[in-house]
């Protein structure tokens, strides 16, 4: 179906990828939610998986470089420049350089995909977004055989960030997954969310999105991706090692040293906002779990 993006598929095309991974998320997600027995049950699920709206995907928010506070960024976002916009990809890659994100929107199939999004303060949403697989960027970039790792940086620009003229963290914001979890066809590059451009203050113009890890392991508005052998430092666990881990997956049994991670807040639905419980992996334990197998998801948070 034609749109403003040519290579934009939506629910209405023939090529089956988009809509197929969404299609088995509900799926999934209505599966787990019988799993759950007397506490979600199938129409809670499904429900559950209705995408939020626009005013709470894009006014309800974490992104520090905007203040901490959850109406910050909405409120202060529109004094980022997203164009021009490059994405520097660097380390252990054959074709290491300077790419223009509008270069690399036209060469990527850009999808929609709904996701559940899971922020570690225990509140979580339904995402429509729009994007590409971060594998076929790192099969383009051509990840040398050796690298581990993919570390990910946000812009530094305190002129427009008016968040970074405080330290609220260790600037810039950083953040990395181990290169199988990089390459899980759910890690997606977002670059849209309900078929418009990320609005600012969702990190446009390109953030990740992980969506069986915290929220804060989706790094927003990158400018640096760089594969490598070492596992990369990431900002909050810089800011607080004991609290975030780097592997950061959601898991309903580990609770938080402050809180609970049994269930979580949906957002939206005003007086009627509800608490499910959360699920493991966020609902993606089918496809993620087996990158895990032998490890201490207790030791490695
Ligand atoms: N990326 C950057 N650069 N700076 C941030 O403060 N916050 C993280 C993550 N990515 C953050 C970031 C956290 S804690 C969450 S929960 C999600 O972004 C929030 O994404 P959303 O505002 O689109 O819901």
């Amino acid at each position: 179906m034609a749109n403003r993006w040519t290579n934009t598929l939506t629910h209405n095309d023939v090529t089956p990828q988009g809509a197929f991974l969404n299609r088995r998320q509900l799926i999934a997600g209505a599966a787990a939610g019988f799993g759950l027995a007397g506490v979600a049950g199938a129409s809670q699920a499904q429900e559950a998986l209705e995408p939020n709206s626009w005013e709470d995907i894009t006014q309800y928010n974490n992104f520090y470089e905007f203040g901490t506070g959850k109406t910050d960024p909405a409120a202060n976002a529109g004094a980022l420049t997203t164009s021009p916009w490059t994405v520097e990809i660097d380390g252990m890659v054959k074709n290491p350089g300077k790419y223009d994100i509008d270069d690399i929107k036209a060469a990527m199939t850009i999808e929609e995909r709904i996701y559940r999004f899971r922020c570690v303060e225990a509140w979580s949403m339904v995402v429509p977004w729009n994007g590409f697989e971060l594998a076929d960027l790192l099969e383009v970039a051509g990840v040398q055989s050796g690298a581990k790792y993919v570390a990910f940086e946000t812009l530094y620009r305190p002129e427009e960030m008016s968040g970074q003229r405080f330290r609220s963290l260790d600037w810039p914001y950083v953040e990395g997954l181990r290169l199988d979890e990089a390459m899980n066809p759910l890690t997606l590059m977002a670059t849209g969310l309900y078929g418009k451009d990320l609005p600012n203050q969702n990190g446009a113009p390109l953030r990740l999105v992980v969506p069986w890890k915290y929220g804060f392991k989706s790094i927003k508005s990158i400018v640096k991706i760089t594969l490598t052998d070492k596992e990369p430092p990431t900002s909050w666990n810089k800011a607080n090692a004991r609290e975030y881990g780097f592997y950061s997956n959601v898991n309903p049994e580990v609770s938080h040293p402050r809180w609970s991670q049994a269930s979580e807040r949906v957002i939206g639905g005003g007086l009627f906002t509800k608490r499910v419980p959360t699920l493991m992996f966020n609902g993606y334990e089918e496809e993620v779990a087996s990158m895990y197998d032998g490890m201490d998801l207790r030791k490695s948070i």
